[in-house]
């Protein structure tokens, strides 16, 4: 559709339109800076059979995991996504900033009420500073786990990739398999208010691999020729566990995180949370044969988790008796937490003049949240979770309920019923976050907070971890921003001495970060994207319990520091 030709053309490719963009100067025919894209998705339940169960599953086209989307950097793509299912739906553009345009961000009830089956909607998603993997996924409650997909941002017409040029590339999608319904486990769960059942297997390209239960024969393969380089895009599409991942006998290099290019960074394996993606480049150096490509969950809380691995198969091309048993990747121990900071602290944008980095040096606005697993008492001690007590969770002890119409269409329209404004900047209790809290459960309120920023301001938000309940690791997400992890640390942050520790000179770029268990995270940002913006953990069950809160950036002065007017059709309420 591009390579510099810049012709009028519309060219099918599958279920997408791609519309070449193009205007007239003085005569000449030029190209626009970006093009538009038209794609389109079903939703529909279809049957999968995986570690010998088959059941019948929510999932975009018939497909798992979903359909790529292509793109190029600023380029914007009109996506049509038609509920074909039996519940209502929405889906999420996973790092992409939709400069002024939360309407189509997608989380349930936070910038749109669902699709109902039946209906459709179309999302115009626009691209602007991302380069690199991004993906995209259902928002509501946990579709996510079987609808998602990659999206491939290339780098613009005329520039490259600020490395030597992939001889091919190939999206690898890591994912959970649930022999049983992930609507009703997570329903169920949420009832009792226990703990979700863990998922029966992960899965690569939507395949369990070696060695699962009735899995080996269906392994994802990856096929490479001796001697040439490959992009591997690698998201984590996991529901909750971080993971760990690597090569047998290869070092792989990864060359970008989150959609930003960061210095490279050769290694043996990867730590990526649930919501990160990153470009690695392999290098099929080793000696023609097989070699397994494995991931293992990091999970370093005392809460149930699925410890298996999941694999696919890395193939040279050539003629060589296949191995019968391929040499396996050596991955840290699920618990390893300073084999995962190990590879966490190395990461640096890579703040080149064709991709500089822009770092807030003067802030005007501080938050500080803390992250938390609590527990909610119920009557009668009646509850499936801890002494019978109702699993929940909170930032700054306060655990969020969602609405039924979404805060964007209350707060655009002045409905004043639908959330507080009131979501607080501070801690409302100080204590020893980090330390021994005993039997300090701290039952958190419940609410439907916001909190504003006015446009403009620069933002720092210092995620403080606390040892209540189980401590873990918890990445953190924010919509409409990708922002700058300017530093990390263990117990308490302190607010003379953490800060002589920040990076603000080359720290990386991101959407999603992890807050280290009994520890602490640094993030900044410019509030230029007026809108509605979701912020939670992306650990699916700690987003269920309450781990949630909405951060609302007032519109500017003008018009294009303003939110957009709603688009038509917008799915209704009621
Ligand atoms: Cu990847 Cu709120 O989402
Ligand atoms: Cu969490």
């Amino acid at each position: 559709m591009e390579k510099g030709s810049c012709s009028m053309g519309v060219k099918k490719m599958g279920l997408m339109l791609a519309f070449l963009g193009f205007l007239f100067f003085d005569g000449l025919l030029l190209c626009s800076a970006y093009n538009v894209h038209h794609y389109s998705f079903i939703l529909k339940e279809t049957n999968f059979t995986r570690l010998c169960t088959e059941k019948s599953m929510f999932t975009a086209d018939g497909k798992w995991p979903g359909p790529t989307i292509h793109v190029r950097k600023g380029d914007t793509a009109f996506i049509n996504v038609h509920n074909d299912g039996d519940y209502g739906v929405t889906i999420h553009w996973h790092g992409v900033r939709q400069p002024r345009n939360p309407w189509s961000d997608g989380p349930e009830n936070i910038t749109q009420c669902p699709i109902k089956p039946g209906t459709n909607f179309t999302y115009e998603v626009i691209f602007s500073t991302e380069e690199g993997t991004l993906w995209w996924h259902a928002h509501s409650d946990w579709s996510r786990a079987t609808i998602h997909g990659a999206i491939v941002i290339l780098p613009k017409l005329g520039t490259t990739y600020p490395f030597p040029e992939p001889y091919a590339e190939q999206v690898l999608i890591l994912a959970e398999w649930f022999n049983g319904d992930v609507k009703e486990l997570i329903d169920d769960a949420t009832e009792t208010g226990g703990d979700p059942t863990p998922s029966d297997a992960y899965a690569i390209n939507g395949q369990p691999g070696f060695p699962n239960n009735c899995s080996n024969d269906t392994s994802f393969r990856l096929s490479v020729q001796p001697g040439k380089t490959y992009l591997l895009r690698l998201i984590n599409a996991v529901m909750n566990e971080e993971m760990f991942f690597g090569i047998a006998k290869h070092n792989i290099t990864v060359v970008a995180q989150d959609g930003a290019y960061i210095k490279p960074i050769s290694t043996s394996y990867i730590m990526i949370t649930p919501g990160q993606t990153m470009d690695i480049l392999l290098t099929a150096n080793q000696a023609a044969s097989y070699y397994y490509i494995a991931a293992t969950p990091f999970f370093d809380s005392g809460a149930p988790f699925d410890s298996s691995n999941t694999s696919a198969i890395l193939e040279y091309t050539g003629t060589y008796t296949p191995p019968i048993s391929p040499p396996y990747p050596t991955l840290p121990n699920a618990t390893d937490k300073d084999a995962a900071d190990n590879f966490t602290t190395r990461i640096r944008s890579l703040a080149s003049p064709e991709h500089p980095v822009d770092i807030p040096q003067t802030i005007t606005k501080r938050i500080t949240i803390t992250v938390s697993v609590n527990q909610i008492l119920c009557a009668n001690a009646s509850c499936g979770g801890p002494d019978g007590n109702r699993l929940a969770a909170s930032l700054n002890n306060i655990s969020f309920s969602t609405p039924s119409i979404d805060f964007l269409q209350a707060y655009y329209g002045n409905l004043s019923s639908v959330f507080d404004r009131d979501f607080p900047d501070r801690p409302p209790y100080v204590f020893n976050f980090t330390g021994d809290v005993g039997n300090n459960t701290l039952y958190p309120s419940v609410g439907r907070k916001a909190h504003l920023i006015k446009y403009g301001e620069s933002v720092e938000i210092v995620f403080q971890g606390t040892n209540i309940g189980n401590a873990e690791n918890h990445p953190m997400h924010l919509h409409g921003f990708s922002f700058y992890l300017v530093g990390t640390g263990y117990g308490n942050f302190d607010n003379v001495t953490s800060p002589k520790t920040f990076n603000l000179k080359d720290p990386p770029e991101v959407n999603t970060i992890g807050v280290p268990k009994n520890g602490w995270a640094v993030i900044r940002f410019v509030a230029d994207n007026p809108g509605v913006w979701f912020m939670h953990c992306h650990l699916e069950r700690h987003a269920s319990w309450g781990m949630d809160t909405v951060l609302i950036v007032e519109n500017g002065p003008t018009n294009e520091t303003s939110i957009r007017p709603p688009p038509p059709n917008l799915p209704t309420c009621s």
